[in-house]
């Protein structure tokens, strides 16, 4: 496999190529991502959430995002692997910044990171880029500011923050982001801001106007029946496949049909 590089997905945008992006946080489910043909495996700080069952992203830490990071590494062959800088481990300074940013890279092997905000942030994403490290922004619903918004509904929908929006992902292109995530803002904004950059910018509830889409992984396959919001597309309902054939399998146990003659040494 050739593998996909920020070049390549510059260059998919500047073609018309739509972007395919999933999160992974391990290494069986990032091998089955990467052999399906996904462009970009997203070790997300979502792994809060899906991986450890945490109410918000924030309590993950830099170190379990390494080693989320560095299973899905060893898992991929063709894919951009992209990590999340975790909560709490690049607000506080540029310096702080690099030091966690480098500390994924040379403990995972991961081959660009993602840091959610704008212009408050800049000097860091700028200090991260100088390093090489390429960096990925991620404006709109930024997930780690939870408690600053209140909740989880669309944002930019009045004219102040989808100006601010705007004018940072101009800013996150100028200096040097290979792309842009948009998490659930209006589909007329994620297409204007599309057309306005010529980095990629993939979006999460924010329409079909932008480059890419991207997903967490256990929400298309269906493995959480209790999060349903618009944008979600199932491809799979694994919840109840998979609880069917767990039930199976204690059942046989139980009846001890399992393990049968053959099953056995
Ligand atoms: O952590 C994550 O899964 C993300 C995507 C939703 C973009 O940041
Ligand atoms: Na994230």
């Amino acid at each position: 496999y050739k593998r996909v590089t920020t070049k390549s997905l510059i260059e998919m945008k500047a073609h018309g190529e739509k972007i395919s992006m999933l999160t992974a946080y391990d290494f069986t489910m990032a091998k089955i991502v990467d052999t399906a043909g996904v462009d970009v495996i997203l070790v997300g700080d979502s792994a809060s959430n899906v991986m450890a069952g945490h109410e918000t992203t924030l309590p993950i830490t830099l170190d379990q995002m390494i080693y989320h990071a560095s299973s899905v590494v060893r898992a991929t062959n063709r894919a951009l692997v992209v990590v999340d800088l975790p909560f709490g481990s690049y607000q506080s300074d540029p310096k702080e910044a690099l030091r966690s940013s480098i500390r994924i890279m040379k403990e995972s092997g991961a081959h660009a990171l993602k840091l959610e905000g704008g212009s408050e942030i800049k000097d860091s994403i700028k200090k991260i880029l100088n390093a090489g490290i390429p960096v990925m922004g991620h404006l709109g619903l930024t997930p780690q500011s939870i408690y600053k918004f209140g909740s989880y509904t669309v944002r930019a929908k009045e004219e102040e923050e989808a100006d601010k929006l705007i004018e940072d992902a101009k800013m996150l292109e100028r200096v040097g982001c290979f792309g842009v995530v948009l998490e659930k803002i209006p589909a007329k904004l994620a297409q204007k801001v599309a057309e306005s950059i010529s980095i990629p910018v993939i979006g999460i509830g924010a329409g079909g106007g932008v480059d890419g889409q991207v997903l967490v992984i256990h929400d298309m396959l269906g493995m959480n029946n209790e999060f349903s919001p618009r944008f979600l597309r199932r491809y799979m309902n694994l919840y109840e496949g998979m609880t069917t054939a767990i039930g199976k399998y204690v059942e046989d146990v139980k009846s001890k049909d399992f393990p049968n003659e053959k099953e056995q040494y």
